[in-house]
């Protein structure tokens, strides 16, 4: 599995946690910033990210902002994009299982580092479970290719 890693300046503490649980995990990864101290546009990182995600390059990528919530509603603009923002880990197995997930955003003021490498960890290793769950899907994707 290869992951996309970025976050915009109200995420950087968390992004930085994450990648050291992906070199713990023997998950291969690419930072993509930000590496600044002062303040950048989320949207400039969401979807340069998604799109190397959607388009195949990376299997999965990981968003951290301060709420996780402009990163998520960035990202899933992007066709082929179905990012989930988690806080909770009973959220992240979820998302993993029944929306078979490909990127997951989260935020730096909502929660702490430990939980946010708990959250990352079960989504990284969730497995989706398919049956009924493929054809809800679907029917997101059948949008997209009508629609987008
Ligand atoms: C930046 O101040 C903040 O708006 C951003 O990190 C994020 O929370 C947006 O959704």
């Amino acid at each position: 599995m290869k992951v996309a890693l970025a976050s915009d300046h109200g995420g950087i503490h968390i992004r930085q946690e994450i990648a050291k649980l992906l070199e713990e995990l023997n998950i291969e990864y690419v930072d993509f910033g930000c590496d600044c101290e002062t303040s950048v546009d989320y949207p400039d990182y969401a979807l340069p990210v998604a799109e190397k995600v959607a388009s195949g390059e990376f299997d999965r990528g990981i968003l951290i902002c301060g709420t996780g919530i402009g990163m998520s509603i960035a990202a899933n603009k992007v066709k082929g994009i179905r990012c989930a923002l988690c806080h909770d880990t009973f959220s992240a197995k979820a998302t993993r299982a029944h929306n078979d997930t490909n990127m997951l955003a989260m935020g730096e003021r909502v929660i702490g580092p430990g939980l946010a490498r708990e959250i990352a960890s079960i989504w990284l290793t969730g497995e989706f479970e398919g049956g009924r769950h493929e054809g809800r899907i679907g029917k997101i994707t059948e949008y997209e290719n009508k629609h987008l």
